[in-house]
């Protein structure tokens, strides 16, 4: 395993910015891995696991320890009962993935085309768009558990997921290390067409729309919103969703919609678990003095999508976390609402 040293982390991520890593290791295997591990161990390290890269915030000082990037490879397809099983390689790019399960037509992660990223960092945040997430097909990840140096399989309770979240990024964070995700599609499934987007999308179509017409419509939604990665546009040079979505109780919902009545708005929201509604958080942002190309020339809201921060060009983190802050502060002062964050914030 070659251990390398000052590497550069900003090439790493898709929002291009941040300082480099004391010590790199890549790993292929579930052995390298655990090489990796023991190596932080031994030097005292402080360790950080790297998957594709597109949900991070990297500081301007970088990683003062070392970062392993799980690469580990392969797809294997079974079937059992009704569902044909993937077992996926942490490394594995997400959306090449997704395409091959779309080429066998199994469905269950079509809405989930063009998210960019790794497999192996799907159960962390529980990746969710267009009315799916992988909490829908997940049926057990694979993990190394840095607690006692175990590989152990979690079935899909035991990662506790939910919007945005799993014991990975919330009550176990730090303690695993994703190795390998299986998913549970469904052979000749119907495509989910759920959300408004995509209804809109196959409005005029007399016939029913096939895994890989969703598909091609999810890129084609994502990629007016900027939201999938297209070389040579700077708007694409984000993390994705800088905030999430606010998650409310009905009454915090009663007083916001009131709030926002009062200045002739009305607030796009949605179901969720338990009596609770999903605000849009790109709303929130519009409706606090911020429109769509917000920024100084460095560092700014995206011109398609208002939710997302882009890289204009040499961009640090430090202007990343200005912004960010301007953003939560000017929302907050207005709604009343703190905006959480959802990408990894590293170094900081
Ligand atoms: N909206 C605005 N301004 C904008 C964009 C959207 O006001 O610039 C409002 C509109 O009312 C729109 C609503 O927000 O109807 C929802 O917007 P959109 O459908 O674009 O989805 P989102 O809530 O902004 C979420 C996920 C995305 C996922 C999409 C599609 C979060 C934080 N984001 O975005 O996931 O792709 O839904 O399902 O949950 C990500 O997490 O990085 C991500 C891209």
């Amino acid at each position: 395993m070659l251990i390398q040293e000052n590497v550069p982390l900003a090439p790493l991520t898709t929002l291009k910015v941040g300082g480099p890593a004391r010590y790199f290791v890549q790993a292929h295997t579930i052995a390298e891995v655990g090489e990796a591990v023991s190596l932080a161990r031994s030097r005292n390290l402080a360790f950080f696991v790297l998957g594709g890269g597109s949900n991070l915030v990297i500081s301007d000082a970088g990683w003062p320890g070392l970062v392993l990037k799980v690469s580990i490879p392969g797809v294997e397809e079974r079937s059992q009962g009704d569902k044909s099983l993937f077992e996926v390689g942490a490394g594995e790019q997400w959306d090449k993935f997704v395409a091959q399960a779309v080429s066998r037509n199994c469905a269950g992660v079509e809405c989930l085309s063009g998210i960019p990223g790794s497999v192996g960092g799907t159960p962390v945040q529980n990746v969710g768009a267009y009315g799916q997430e992988v909490a829908d097909t997940i049926e057990s990840v694979l993990a190394l558990d840095l607690k006692d140096g175990q590989v152990r399989e979690l079935c899909n309770e035991a990662c506790s997921f939910q919007y945005r979240t799993s014991i990975f990024n919330t009550s176990e964070r730090g303690r695993y290390v994703i190795l390998r995700v299986t998913y549970a599609l469904t052979p000749d499934g119907e495509p989910a067409i759920l959300y408004a987007d995509l209804k809109k999308y196959f409005a005029g179509w007399s016939t029913k729309p096939s895994l890989a017409d969703t598909r091609e419509a999810v890129r084609q939604i994502r990629a007016s919103k900027a939201m999938l990665i297209t070389p040579g546009d700077e708007d694409c040079r984000s993390a994705g969703s800088f905030f999430k979505n606010p998650v409310l109780s009905d009454e915090q919902y009663k007083e916001l919609s009131q709030r926002a009545t009062a200045k002739g708005l009305q607030i796009p929201s949605y179901p969720a678990l338990q009596a609770q509604r999903k605000i849009s958080a790109a709303w929130l942002v519009e409706h606090s003095g911020f429109s769509k190309g917000y920024g100084n020339g460095r560092v700014g809201i995206s011109r398609k999508h208002a939710l997302a921060i882009v890289n204009r060009g040499d961009a640090t983190a430090a202007e990343f976390v200005a912004l960010k802050e301007q953003i939560q502060r000017r929302v907050e002062d207005t709604w009343g609402l703190r905006l959480e964050t959802e990408p990894v914030f590293v170094g900081f």
